[in-house]
């Protein structure tokens, strides 16, 4: 494997346009990949230059719908490798179905693993993301994997807000690394809750405590928000304690459909994450983490 410092140009799939033209500011050489959709609804996709002796980052999110993104993503490594690719690196911001991670129930398929599978067999020579949902799963890949925080990005665009003396919380235990790396950035103090999810119904159970939150921001971090309810839960315990402006910031802002209005009504006031999924409340941005990250990768 070659390093991705001979990185020679970025291939951007369909679901990760701006993040893919913002990487063009900090020096990398993109250029979009073609798509349609036939009219049956398959996906058509070209690679519009010859990429024969060339080292590759395709990049592709596989945010919903998530079986078509990464349907587009698996056509592109593909592609890449048939026509002579010398590297192709799979760049994956958001990586779907990474929250089925292990067999809960007997009998259960373990999705991740038939994710990572497809993506080896596809082509990929390396693996990027960010902030998998459990990183000692980045160890399941056979080729290279790279799990790349954005937490500094958003610890970044927090401090602009001013916060007023801030207390990070994590809404469960594989948040708190999150917490405390933007803790550590932020100069504020961290703490964690307990959760527990219904496996059948998917209901979240957040078990209260005193958070010593009083008249201070507080800004509640995850890797994902879907339902929101995660969120919602921790919003409540530190509206009721006299919070401050609460702020509820993640990664990989999915928003299911209610997300915004279940946390907005548990009192949260902003809503933030990163381009790793491109929405509405993708304000802060991974490119230059990920820029950096693929000049010195490969
Ligand atoms: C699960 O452990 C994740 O880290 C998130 O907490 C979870 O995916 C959030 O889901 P929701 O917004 O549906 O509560």
């Amino acid at each position: 494997m070659s390093s991705l410092g001979n990185l020679d140009i970025v291939l951007v799939g369909p679901a990760s346009p701006k993040l893919g033209h913002s990487l063009k500011e900090y020096g990398l050489e993109v250029v979009d990949l073609e798509y349609k959709v036939f009219p049956d609804g398959e996906s058509y996709l070209r690679i519009p230059i010859d990429v024969k002796g060339l080292n590759v980052a395709i990049l592709q999110s596989t945010y919903p719908p998530q079986d078509k993104h990464l349907i587009e993503l698996f056509l592109a490594l593909t592609a890449a490798k048939e026509q002579g690719a010398e590297e192709v690196v799979a760049v994956v911001p958001y990586l779907a179905y990474a929250r089925q991670d292990s067999m809960f129930k007997p009998g259960e398929s373990v999705s991740l693993k038939t994710i990572i599978k497809l993506i080896e067999d596809c082509g990929a020579s390396a693996f990027v993301t960010f902030n998998v949902h459990k990183a000692d799963r980045m160890k399941w890949f056979k080729i290279p994997g790279y799990n790349l925080s954005a937490v500094k990005a958003i610890a970044d665009h927090l401090m602009e807000l001013g916060l007023s003396d801030p207390v990070i919380l994590a809404p469960d235990k594989g948040a708190v690394h999150l917490a405390e790396e933007a803790s550590s950035i932020l100069k504020a103090e961290y703490s964690y809750l307990e959760k527990r999810r219904d496996r059948e119904t998917g209901s979240v159970q957040t078990f209260y405590r005193d958070l010593n939150v009083s008249g201070r921001d507080v800004v509640i971090i995850d890797d994902i928000i879907s339902s929101g309810s995660t969120i919602a839960n921790v919003a409540e315990i530190a509206s009721i304690q006299g919070a401050g402006r609460i702020i509820a910031a993640c990664i990989h802002p999915l928003l299911a459909e209610g997300a915004v209005e279940r946390m907005r009504r548990a009192g949260v006031s902003k809503i933030l994450g990163t381009d790793c999924i491109e929405g509405s409340f993708s304000e802060v941005t991974v490119a230059p983490i990920l820029a950096e990250a693929l000049r010195t990768i490969v």
